[in-house]
Formats: structure tokens, C-alpha cells, sequence
């Protein structure tokens, strides 16, 4: 028998990505009120699959779920907004003015960088914004966010590529080259995944390119969830066309003629930005049918996601395309051997697939001779509030530390303790650990971190360790699936316990801690529940005298 969910795969995929399953649950949950239980029966009906499935589904979603309709202003309750204390007075004054019940919140709207966030009507506010909240209601008033932008050694990814015409001669003459030549090229460059895991993009492709099939996809994983990053916000909105055309190269390598960008909802300009960008490559014929000639075809289709971290997960990712409740998958198969719709498919995160045009354009060896050792390349770092100078930086790979936070960064702006860096299952650095690292995976792994999206939210001298622990198990309460128990129930004991030292007279048991740990790393299915306990057994190793006064 096959499993239920590769089942609703296929007939999700009858219909295609067109008018998917996933979009018009989207649409539904949003349209209706009264006819909502209705209208998602009949959508169930229509695609042959059981009404729990679609229920399953539209009650996921932060922004699908029942009892989130009739939200209008969201706060962000990202870690970075969380550590720079702007939240509960920002809060205040949206509920001032829209009352609780319209109040809702968004984990992370990527504006670590000036904190005070906030999000109305598909629109994201930071900074002072909130001084104009009157004038945003009216529809008088633009955001101004600005964030430095800034790059030391090879600027691969920031450079700007100036006319679009003249950057997509690299596109052009990919569609003339063998395709296991180009493969060989980015195999030279030793690109590794900027998702977090680090995997060497070329056994991907290769994988996907093998698989027999005539439909197959290459899905950019642009869910960034972290909190903390807002790299992939930064490519999206100020380079589309080295992600769009990094995903078009794979595409044609691995005989993909479909190229799905996931943009998370907490990201709508960015969702508009890659929609105009899209039409300006129809217009040039640079996508479509047979592309200048050359007897290849290529198509966008933008997803705009509905508020859930998993999301990010690329098995969970796919589920969400196919209008499943995005549950981690397990793997075997792998995505390159049943992917979406059960086709061979290829996830790759906006940042790797941005660094394709350059590896074309100045070879794979060149590529590779950036950085240091097995991490090649670039990175791109995201530096929140508490910096003298926050932004968005590139570095090359194996750049020390100290150089990112007091050159680039310009050192703290308050006294620090920590950074949590590479987002939520990342570890958490003490200050003092600075001068150890440098910015590639092998020392983040040595040192006994992981560099992630290298996304640095810091924990300020006055911020209680505890209470961003018990964050961070808020964090994945909210945000597991619930597949697997170690994640789903371990997350909110977690919270609890934390709660209870921080609120009651109440001791931790360590002992009850460590198995809870040791529990969420060896049972998890995947890195969520399984990277919780990093970030927490570090703040346990090097902030113990901090953390005492809670433990029994
Ligand atoms: C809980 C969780 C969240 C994740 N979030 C993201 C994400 O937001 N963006 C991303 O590219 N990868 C994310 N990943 C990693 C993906 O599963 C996958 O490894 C990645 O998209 C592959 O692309 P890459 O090889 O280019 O890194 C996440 C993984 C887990 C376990
Ligand atoms: S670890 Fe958590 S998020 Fe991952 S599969 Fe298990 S329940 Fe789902």
C-alpha cells in the first residue's frame, strides 16, 4: 500500500501548479467567513482528497488558521526584536489604536536591523515607522528602511550587475554549453549549501539530472524563517535576477523546465519585486518557450507562503506546495528522486542558487579560490539593532570574526553577553569565543556553534538568559509540526519548565533538563526539534552562573 501522502501528491499534481491546492486554500481561508467550512469541502471533493487533508492544512498556517481571521496589524515576535525591548511598547500602541482581537503576531518580518516591526496590510514597518501610524492607516505614508550594505574581500553576491540585457549574456551562453560542462564547472566551485546544512550543491543536481523523468522541478527554498537573517530578503528585493537566473541555470542543467520560488508571506515586497522582475524576463525572451532557440523551456511559478517556520524544511516545504500539511517527510526517497508531485526535484536556498551566474561568469576555480578550505565562496551575514552599524554584509568565506563584527559591524552599540548566530537551532556565542571563529562552516562546527544562515542576533549584557531560553522553546512549540514526539511535546515541557523558574518559585531539575535534551537531539526527525538543544546546552556550558539561580 502507498503511503497516504504520496497518494494526495499525485492528485494534487493532476491539477499542476496552476490554481494549486495550496493557493486556493490560501484564498478561501482569507475570502470566506461563513462558507468557509463549505467551500474548503467542496475544494477537497474537486481534488478527490479526504476533507481532513484540506482541514489539516488551512488550520496550519498562522495566517490560514481559524482563529487568526479577523487579525489586522501584526507584531513581530522575532528573537531580534524580542532582545532589543521594542515589542511591548510597539505592541501597546497598535492595541491603543486596533484593540487586542485585531492584534496578532508574525514571527520575524526580517527588519532585525532597526527592530520595532510590525506588519499591516501586506506592508512591513520598522524603526520610527509606528510614530506615523496614523498616516500608515490613511495610506499616506512609505516606509523608508534603510540598512547599510556592505562587503570586505570579493563582492560575489552584493556587487551590482547593472543592465539586465547585458547580465543575462551569462544565461545565454549557459544554453549553448554542454550541460554536464556546466555541472563540472559549479562541481570545480565546490558551492555548498547557504540553507544551513552546508551540502554540496552539484550531488543535487547531479542526482536530479540522472533521475529519469520529463517532469522536474527546481524549488528555491525562499522561506527564510530564521530569525535573525534577512539575507535571502536582501537577494530577493535588490539581486532577483542572480536568484531567478541561478535557478533558471539549474533548471536547464538538470532538465527542469519548472523553477518554484517559495517566498515566505512575512515577505511581500519581496513577492512583488521577483513578480515584476519575472514579466521583465518574459518580455525578453530570456524564459518561455524554446529560449533563443535553443529548444529549452523554463517558467516561474511564485508561492507566497501562509506564516509557518517548517516551512523552511525543504520535505516539509514541498508538502506546503502540494496544499499537504507541511509535515517533515521522511527521506528515503530523497527530493532529486520523488520530489513535488512525486517528481524528481531539487531545493535549493535563494543565496546557493544566486551564486551560480557568478561561478559561470568567472569560472568554477575561481569560485572555489575564494575562502577557505571545504567552505567556499561568499557568505552573507545579517547584523541586527544592537551594532553600531547593522546591515547586511558579504564576506568571504573564512573571514575572522572579530573583522565582521568590529570592522564591518562597527562593534556593539550596548554591552553584549552573546550572539545567537545562524538563526534559532544555531548556537549561541559568548563574546569571548569572538577571536576563535571565523566565518566558514568548519570553524562554527569546531568551535561547537553552526554558522547557518550567518544571521548574529545579540543577547545584551541585561537580558535574562533564561527568558531567551524559554523563548527559543516557545519558538519551536509554535513552530513544530508535531510529527514526531520528542519535538512536538518536548518544546512545550521545555517552555514550561522555563516559565515556571522564571514566573514561580520553581527549580529546574538538570537532570530532567539533560534527558529532555539528549530526548529532542537523538530522537528528532529533523533539525528542529533535533538543533533546539544546541543554543541551550551552549548558554548551560558557558553561562552556568547566570542560568544557577533557576536550576535546582
Ligand atoms: C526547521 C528547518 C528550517 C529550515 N529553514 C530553511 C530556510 O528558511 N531556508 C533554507 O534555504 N533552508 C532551510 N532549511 C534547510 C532546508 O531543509 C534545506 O536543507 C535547504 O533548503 C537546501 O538548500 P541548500 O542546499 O541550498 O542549502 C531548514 C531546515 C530545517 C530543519
Ligand atoms: S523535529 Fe519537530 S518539526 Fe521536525 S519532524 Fe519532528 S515534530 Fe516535525
Amino acid at each position: 500500500m502507498r503511503p497516504m501522502g504520496k497518494n494526495i501528491s499525485e492528485l494534487s499534481g493532476r491539477q499542476g501548479l496552476e490554481e494549486n491546492l495550496f493557493e486556493q486554500i490560501g484564498r478561501i481561508t482569507k475570502e470566506s467567513d461563513k462558507d468557509r467550512k463549505e467551500r474548503l469541502e467542496k475544494l477537497a471533493d474537486e481534488f478527490l482528497i479526504g476533507k481532513a487533508n484540506v482541514y489539516g492544512a488551512a488550520s496550519f498556517y498562522d495566517f490560514t488558521r481559524e482563529e487568526n481571521k479577523g487579525k489586522e496589524i501584526y507584531v513581530c515576535n522575532g528573537s531580534a526584536c524580542l532582545t532589543a525591548g521594542t515589542q511591548n511598547k510597539l505592541h501597546a500602541a497598535i492595541c491603543d489604536k486596533f484593540g487586542k482581537d485585531k492584534t496578532g503576531e508574525m514571527v520575524c518580518l526580517g527588519r532585525c536591523h532597526e527592530n520595532n516591526a510590525f506588519h499591516y496590510k501586506n506592508r512591513n514597518y520598522s524603526g520610527n515607522d509606528i510614530n506615523q501610524l496614523d498616516e500608515i492607516i490613511a495610506g499616506r505614508y512609505t516606509t523608508k528602511e534603510k540598512y547599510h550594505v556592505g562587503a570586505t574581500g570579493n563582492p560575489v553576491l552584493t556587487r551590482p550587475y547593472g543592465d539586465i540585457d547585458n547580465y543575462y549574456k551569462i544565461w545565454k551562453t549557459a544554453l549553448q554549453i554542454d550541460k554536464d560542462a556546466l555541472l563540472h564547472e559549479i562541481m570545480e566551485s565546490n558551492l555548498r549549501g547557504r540553507g544551513g546544512a552546508g551540502f554540496p550543491m552539484t550531488f543535487k543536481l547531479e542526482s536530479c539530472k540522472n533521475t529519469p523523468g520529463d517532469t522536474k522541478f527546481i524549488v528555491c527554498n525562499a522561506d527564510e524563517g530564521d530569525p535573525g537573517a534577512f539575507s535571502d530578503r536582501y537577494l530577493l528585493e535588490e539581486r532577483p535576477h542572480s536568484v531567478l537566473m541561478g535557478m533558471m541555470i539549474a533548471g536547464y542543467i538538470m532538465g527542469a523546465s519548472q523553477g518554484v520560488l517559495y517566498i515566505r508571506g512575512e515577505y511581500p515586497e519581496a513577492v512583488e519585486i521577483c513578480e515584476k522582475e519575472i514579466q521583465r524576463l518574459h518580455q525578453a525572451g530570456f524564459i518561455g518557450k524554446n529560449i533563443k532557440g535553443s529548444g529549452f523551456d523554463f517558467d516561474f511559478k511564485i508561492i507566497k507562503a501562509q506564516g509557518a517556520y517548517i516551512c523552511g524544511e525543504e520535505t516539509a516545504l514541498l508538502s506546503s506546495i502540494e496544499g499537504q500539511r507541511p509535515e517533515v517527510r521522511v527521506r528515503p526517497p530523497y527530493p532529486t528522486q520523488q520530489g513535488l508531485f512525486n517528481k524528481p526535484t531539487v531545493v535549493n536556498n535563494v543565496e546557493t542558487l544566486a551564486c551560480l551566474p557568478w561561478i559561470l561568469q568567472n569560472g568554477g576555480k575561481a569560485f572555489a579560490g575564494i575562502g577557505r578550505g571545504k567552505s567556499t565562496g561568499t557568505k552573507l551575514i545579517s547584523l541586527d539593532g544592537h551594532f553600531n552599524r547593522p546591515g547586511l554584509y558579504e564576506a568571504d568565506m573564512g573571514t575572522p570574526m572579530r573583522v565582521i563584527i568590529d570592522k564591518l559591524g562597527k562593534g556593539f552599540r550596548v554591552p553584549v553577553k552573546a550572539m545567537h548566530i545562524g538563526g534559532p537551532l544555531g548556537g549561541l556565542v559568548p563574546v569571548s569565543k569572538i577571536d576563535d571563529l571565523t566565518l566558514d562552516f568548519e570553524s562554527f562546527n569546531q568551535g561547537g556553534f553552526l554558522l547557518g544562515h550567518a544571521s548574529v542576533v545579540c543577547i545584551p549584557q541585561e537580558f535574562t538568559l533564561a527568558k531567551y531560553i524559554e523563548h527559543l522553546f516557545e519558538f519551536t512549540a509554535h513552530e513544530s509540526c508535531g510529527k514526531c514526539f520528542p519535538c512536538r511535546l518536548g518544546s512545550t515541557r521545555g517552555k514550561e519548565m522555563f516559565q515556571k523558574a522564571l514566573n514561580e518559585n520553581y527549580k529546574i531539575d538538570r537532570t530532567l533538563l539533560n534527558d529532555l535534551l539528549d530526548t529532542l537531539e537523538t530522537g528528532s526527525l529533523c533539525a528542529l526539534g533535533g538543533g533546539l538543544p544546541l543554543p541551550v546546552k551552549n548558554a548551560l556550558h558557558y553561562f552556568e552562573e547566570e542560568l544557577r539561580p533557576y536550576l535546582a
